[in-house]
């Protein structure tokens, strides 16, 4: 029994669905950025604002490695850029079940139009700024997140459905 790892760009629901499959399959469930808050005992916005991206990958793949040596087969929700950096991908493929929820550029725009001074990375852009950004980091990721074991359509998808093809793809 392997970790169930959700990836996928900011917005793509990770965390909202990752909560709710873990309660589907009796598993515990953990936030990457919100273990690496209560870990470092900083906000994300905060670690970018002062330290930077480079060293927030850094703990990012840190904290990473640690939860992933847990025994017990959680529900992990990812940030949006974990698997481009680092060994990052390699090793969520390696001890977990990597799905990516995808999204159209179109759908993810709408959802980050909002709460984006907690998003460092789309801070501080215009209205049309942000759907270039989000076009342009999408495609620089997309063959990281294409390398996931599973890819699933995240509009109109709900923990349900995704518990199903999961089980059905992953045998879980
Ligand atoms: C990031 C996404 C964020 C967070 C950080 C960087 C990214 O996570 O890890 O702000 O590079 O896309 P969410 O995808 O949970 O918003």
């Amino acid at each position: 029994m392997k970790h169930i790892l959700l990836t996928g760009f900011m917005g793509s629901g990770k965390s909202t669905l990752g909560k709710k499959l873990a309660t589907l399959l009796g598993r515990p469930f953990v936030d990457l950025d919100g273990y690496i808050e209560e870990r470092e005992q900083r906000k994300i916005t905060s670690i970018f604002a002062t330290d930077g991206e480079p060293h927030f990958r850094q703990i990012e793949s840190a904290w990473l490695t640690d939860l992933l040596q847990r025994d017990e087969p959680h529900v992990i929700a990812l940030g949006g850029g974990t698997v481009c950096f680092n060994n990052n991908l390699a090793q969520c493929k390696a001890l977990g079940w990597l799905v990516y929820i995808e999204l159209p550029v179109p759908a993810l725009t709408e959802r980050l139009r909002t709460g984006r001074s907690q998003r460092p990375l789309l801070n501080g852009l215009t209205e049309t700024e942000i759907e270039q950004r989000i076009r342009q980091l999408v495609e620089a990721r997309e063959p990281f997140y294409r390398q996931a074991h599973q890819t699933v359509k995240g509009l109109n998808l709900n923990a349900k459905i995704l518990k199903q093809l999961i089980v059905e793809q992953a045998g879980i």
